[in-house]
């Protein structure tokens, strides 16, 4: 650091308090700046900064100190905002930055067009989220910002020069920068900072007030602790930040206060229901706090880790595994015993993130889960017409299923709402269920391309009319759409595939006493019934278990058990692919568990030859064929797969992205329109891929490396936890060398 050129020449810190001491000793230590001066009302504290080497020189005023500065950092009360102003403004160079660390920026703006007449495009309004409840510069430390959030809310002329100067600024001092609005800012931090602030302080106020006040403190439990910390942060700042930010915070405190209230009214009337409610939502909300939440709160970066596993080569498969729940089972159990009357108990549910979603999104509609708790989940049935308008959009993660159930689902609600997802849900197809949605009467607008966000506008009180849609594409998630809104739609609605797809939406509507009728290739729901709570196992997930299979029959020596496998008939193209391509699957067991067939399953390797994949099978093992590839490349012989188009719209492009990442281990294929071609028996050396933040074809890979003959690395693998929060140690425990290693956000953002 120290042998590069500088970043900026001068850096004058006016204020060396907590933020601006621990700025200053930062820019020093990576050797971001020639000279550091600082100027502060208290002569003490510039001594005390000079003698600890957090500065290099003492300025006697303002004046001195921004004389020369190439960049200015106010790091004042926010009070004293404005007279710093007045007396930086005639010192401030031409081509100077002027910044500031204060927690409100409305004020912060105003300030500065009262002082210089109007915003320059070099003054960049600056928040590093990294308070503390210590101040002064004695708690200063130079590590502060390393791997906090610093906001900026530049003006929309801001010169980029000097932005992406000050954020490089930041960034070498460890901090994520991110931009936002002014206006989104206050109203952001009203929320997250403020509140809680003015909550925790009156707390403490009320109890200090009351008669046994000792005893209170004497026997104040960790929670009491934990929560009130930081009433102990500085009064005369947090009293300037209520000041200026009053709009915003009087917003959050009417909010608050009325679902205080709320929360009053529940206990005086015993109301035990709407407590476990909004506990449960709370809870759920806190444990997935960063990731959950992420879709909304001021984080846009919104995975918090990277996940790049890495593969030793070669090893067999063996031991007894049961692999997680079915994840479209698991979203289906919570949304039809959502809107079922009564509780809902079920077990083997997937503690996914895609699920965790759908459970977080009934949360925020007001309806009361309980758990997940080793994969037991209850959830109290609000009936049909039950749910409420959620508070705000409905984040669901990297869930395809979930977006396009829900907005089925939703279409017929009679409140408006809005779907939002990560960054590879946010790039796929909606208008394959936002169009025949219209065309039963709902409204609906998406973003360019039909993508996501949603934003349904709810039925008002106006049915939505039942239709008969003529699949164009065999889809699951459309025909599970269209009969969830047709459960509410005057007359019938009925959906044709063109070939059979997965059919857990009927069958479990049936489990719940909703009549659907079959006549070959048509569905049909009338709407207007009602639904009975029922008792669910959901059964561990084939497509979870495919990645497996293939290690298993590809893996000499291997030998798996694998326990309590879904094997529902519109599910196991993936075992019909490989007993054709003579895989040893033998299936043991086989029962019904709340009308879905299950069975035990044993693979051993087997040497298997390339086939050319029946069409019919394509539905049947639609999200099996990254999986499948492994296998075909390990086999003898040609394996063409035609028929295939949807693969290209799933997580991410599943043809193209295997293709590269076979290509990067030395296997060649030839990627067709609606397929791929490829030739078994071509070494699998080693290599980094990149999973495009695609679980599945993370998982993939991992599996190949089983027959590659070098290390592979798999980045953008955090995303893994949608369908297989476990993987990685279910993986080692059977024999596959793997390890996981994470580190900060990096490449690996947007897709979790
Ligand atoms: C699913 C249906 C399939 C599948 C997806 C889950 C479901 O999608 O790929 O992972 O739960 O309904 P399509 O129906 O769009 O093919």
């Amino acid at each position: 650091m120290l042998s590069r050129e500088p970043l900026f020449q001068r850096v004058a810190i006016i204020g060396l308090g907590l933020i601006g001491g621990s700025l200053a000793g930062a820019i020093r230590k990576h050797g971001l700046a020639s000279e550091v001066v600082a100027a502060d009302q208290h002569q003490d504290d510039l001594l005390l900064g000079l003698s600890q080497g957090v500065i290099d020189t003492v300025a006697q005023t303002i004046a001195e100190a921004v004389q020369g500065a190439d960049l200015v950092v106010l790091a004042v009360p926010v009070r004293a905002t404005r007279k710093v102003l007045e007396a930086v403004r005639p010192h401030l160079g031409a081509d100077a930055i002027l910044t500031d660390v204060g927690s409100t920026k409305t004020g912060f703006v105003k300030d500065v067009e009262a002082v210089f007449g109007a915003f320059l495009p070099r003054i960049i309004p600056g928040h590093p989220i990294a308070g503390s409840e210590k101040s002064g510069i004695r708690a200063a430390n130079s590590e502060l910002f390393n791997k906090h959030k610093v906001i900026l809310t530049p003006p929309d002329d801001v010169s980029r020069e000097h932005l992406a100067k000050l954020q490089a600024l930041w960034e070498v001092c460890g901090a994520t920068v991110l931009t936002m609005s002014v206006a989104y800012h206050d109203e952001v931090l009203a929320a997250t900072s403020h509140l809680p602030h003015l909550i925790a302080f009156s707390l403490v106020d009320t109890l200090a007030g009351e008669d046994q006040n000792m005893d209170i403190f004497r026997y104040a439990a960790g929670g009491f602790r934990d929560f009130t910390r930081i009433a102990a942060s500085d009064p005369v700042m947090w009293h300037d930040i209520f000041l200026s930010n009053r709009d915003a915070v009087i917003r959050m405190i009417d909010h608050f206060t009325h679902d205080l209230d709320q929360l009053r009214t529940a206990v005086a009337e015993q109301d035990g229901d709407m407590l476990l409610r909004v506990f449960s939502r709370a809870k759920a909300a806190r444990d997935h706090f960063s990731k959950m939440l992420s879709g909304q709160a001021y984080v846009t970066n919104n995975s918090e880790k990277q996940v790049t596993f890495r593969l030793q080569p070669g090893g067999s498969v063996t031991g007894d595994i049961r692999v997680p729940g079915d994840k479209s089972m698991s979203h289906r159990s919570i949304m039809l015993g959502a809107i079922a009357e009564g509780i809902t108990e079920v077990k083997g549910f997937l503690e996914g993130e895609d699920s965790l979603a759908t459970i977080q999104a009934f949360r925020d509609m007001g309806v009361t889960i309980e758990g997940p708790d080793d994969g037991f989940v209850r959830i109290h049935g609000v009936g049909m017409h039950g749910l409420q308008a959620p508070r705000g959009p409905i984040y669901l993660g990297n869930s395809g299923t979930g977006m396009r159930l829900f907005t089925g689902l939703l279409a017929a609600q009679p409140f408006e709402s809005e779907l939002t997802g990560d960054a590879s849900l946010s790039g796929r197809p909606m208008n394959r269920v936002a169009d025949p949605l219209r065309s039963m009467g709902a409204v609906i607008d998406a973003a360019e391309g039909g993508r996501p966000p949603l934003k349904i506008r709810g039925s008002q009180g106006k049915k939505l009319t039942g239709i008969h849609y003529d699949m164009p594409v065999a889809s699951a998630q459309v025909k599970s759409c269209l009969l969830l809104a047709g459960l509410y739609a005057e007359g019938t609605t009925s959906v044709a595939e063109p070939a059979p797809t997965r059919d857990h939406t009927e069958r479990m509507l049936t489990g719940f006493g909703y009549k659907v009728e079959r006549d070959g290739p048509i569905a049909s729901v009338r709407g207007g019934g009602k639904l009975t709570a029922n008792t669910i196992d959901v059964p561990a997930d084939i497509s979870s278990a495919a990645f497996f299979l293939v290690a298993a029959s590809i893996a000499p020596g291997s030998d798996l058990v694998m326990r309590h496998v879904g094997m529902n008939p519109t599910r196991v193209g993936v075992i019909n692919i490989l007993q054709q391509m003579g895989g040893n699957i033998e299936i043991m067991a086989e029962r019904e568990v709340g009308g879905e067939p299950v069975a035990d399953l044993r693979v051993r390797f087997a040497e298997l030859k390339g086939l050319t994949i029946p069409e019919d099978q394509v539905p049947l093992a639609i999200d099996e064929f990254p999986a499948l590839f492994i296998a075909a490349a390990c086999a003898t012989g040609r394996t063409v797969l035609t028929g295939a188009e949807e693969l290209r719209v799933k997580e991410s492009d599943r043809i193209q992205v295997m293709a590269d990442g076979l290509a990067t281990l030395g296997v060649e294929t030839t990627v067709t329109d609606d397929g791929i071609v490829i030739e078994g028996g071509q070494t699998i050396k080693g290599g980094s891929v990149y999973s495009h933040h695609d679980h599945r074809i993370a998982m993939s890979f991992a599996v190949a490396s089983l027959r590659a003959t070098e290390e592979i690395e798999i980045d953008g693998c955090s995303v893994v936890a949608t369908s297989f929060p476990r993987f990685v140690e279910l993986a080692r425990e059977t024999g596959i060398n793997i390890s996981a290693e994470r580190s900060a956000a990096g490449a690996d953002q947007g897709a979790q």
